[in-house]
């Protein structure tokens, strides 16, 4: 077990380099079975969730090759279209095989998720969408089941759901006809997936915000992509500028896709200053202010930002209601805040009075979940005193070695290996 051990209190200065986003590599990696051409991404992190997918791929006999920043992947000799539990276990995007398996080879079996820390997470909308497109959906020891053939549909979500969004746009591309998906995610990974699709060749518009038309053709082709610029690593080092009264210049990072996130972190007197490659955020003169927060789906506040922002107020001025709409169980990092100083009161199971602090202390604390571990890493760059933040293999499913782009920008934090 690895675990990061941070002095807080140095102002971070420098550049930090934003990658691909964990969120838009996974999916257009299961897309890639949907080919049997290369399909070469550009601008991807070797995250361990990453790696999870190519073991996955691996398993269904497709190649992955990975060189530098690039991963090149060939499904021309899948062998198998069973996805097991090991991996879809280690990682529920594993999932998100579902859709392009069945509309390629017409079957797949592929194990049921499960809940995990941060909420029950059924898979019901996937499956009821398969359904209305003709699949024969069976569960077998804890395995979803499903045959083809597929045919086009109208399609319409319970609610907005972004991982059946990926599933269903990839089951329909190779699939005959128009089918027509309502209330289908926005995020700016499900665009990039879809830029990707049609690049391979895929018949996909918006009819409207929230409805996607999909036209089936019979084959898909290759594709080189540079995926989309994370904009949940980028908003973690805002807010590490931020808690930390610094300025970085953030190479890379999209201000655009981040207008709910830097609305709200604006009145705390940050400046944000575009360039041609990425843009600075200027704390150093910043007076962090608390103002309430609602997770939404995207154009809102995105749930992957909720524990870093419950961080930054933490120790902001004033008070703050945050709530968390999207999963049920996303507070999981409060009780380790409160460990630090914190002054937050869980209202409900989705909200959290915060009343800002003049600092947090370190202590040891620990990470349940990707972005709640991060949370407590800013927390500590805060903190006076050394933090122990233990558990860290959640934080590196989604940011890769966070201590070296930390360190290069002035943080004292290291990597340690601790028994448990
Ligand atoms: C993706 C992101 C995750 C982000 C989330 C919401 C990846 C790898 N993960 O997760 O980081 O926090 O979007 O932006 O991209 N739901 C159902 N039934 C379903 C499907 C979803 O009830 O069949 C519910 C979920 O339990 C949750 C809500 O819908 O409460 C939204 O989940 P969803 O958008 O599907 O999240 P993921 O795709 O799993």
């Amino acid at each position: 077990m690895y675990a990061f051990k941070i002095n807080g209190g140095k102002k971070l200065f420098g550049t930090v380099e934003i990658k691909g986003a964990k969120n838009a590599v996974l999916p257009i990696m299961a897309a890639a079975l949907l080919t049997d051409q290369p399909v070469i991404l550009n601008n991807v992190s070797p995250l361990s969730d990453v790696c999870v997918m190519t073991q996955l791929l691996k398993s269904f006999g497709a190649t992955v090759q990975e060189q530098d920043d690039t991963l090149t992947i060939a499904a021309n000799a899948v062998n198998n279209t069973i996805a097991i539990y090991d991996f879809v276990s280690k990682m529920r995007a594993s999932f998100w095989v579902l859709g392009p398996l069945l509309a390629r080879f017409g079957h797949a079996t592929v194990s049921l998720p499960g809940g995990c820390t941060i909420g029950a997470r059924p898979v019901d909308i996937y499956l009821k969408a398969l359904e209305e497109m003709g699949a024969h959906i069976k569960i077998e020891n804890g395995y979803v089941v499903a045959h083809g053939p597929l045919h086009a549909a109208d399609i319409f979500f319970r609610r907005v759901s972004v991982g059946a969004t990926h599933n269903t746009l990839m089951a329909a591309v190779l699939t005959p006809g128009t089918t027509v998906i309502h209330n289908a995610a926005m995020e700016p990974e499900v665009l990039d997936l879809i830029e990707a699709l049609k690049k391979m060749g895929a018949n996909i518009h918006w009819k409207e915000p929230k409805v996607l038309s999909v036209t089936g053709v019979s084959r898909l082709g290759g594709v080189t992509h540079t995926v989309v610029s994370d904009r949940i690593e980028t908003a973690s080092f805002i807010v590490a500028a931020a808690v930390t009264k610094g300025r970085l210049f953030l190479k890379g990072g999209r201000l655009d896709l981040i207008e709910a996130i830097t609305d709200v972190i604006k009145k705390s007197g940050i400046v944000f200053t575009p360039h041609a490659d990425g843009f600075d955020v200027d704390a150093t003169n910043a007076t962090l202010t608390a103002v309430p927060v609602t997770t939404s789906e995207y154009p809102g506040f995105p749930t992957d930002a909720q524990a870093l922002i419950t961080t930054l107020f933490s120790i902001a001025a004033g008070e703050s209601i945050t709530t968390e709409n999207l999963f049920e169980n996303r507070l999981m990092h409060i009780p380790e805040l409160q460990r630090m100083g914190a002054h937050i009161q869980i209202l409900n199971n989705q909200s959290v009075l915060i009343k800002g602090v003049s600092h947090l202390s370190g202590t040891t604390v620990m990470a349940s979940d990707l972005r709640g571990g991060v949370a407590l890493v800013l927390a500590a760059l805060a903190a006076r005193g050394e933090t122990i933040v233990k558990r860290i293999y959640h934080i590196d499913r989604g940011y890769y070695r966070l201590e070296e782009k930390l360190k290069a920008v002035g943080a004292d934090i290291e990597r340690i290996k601790t028994p448990v």
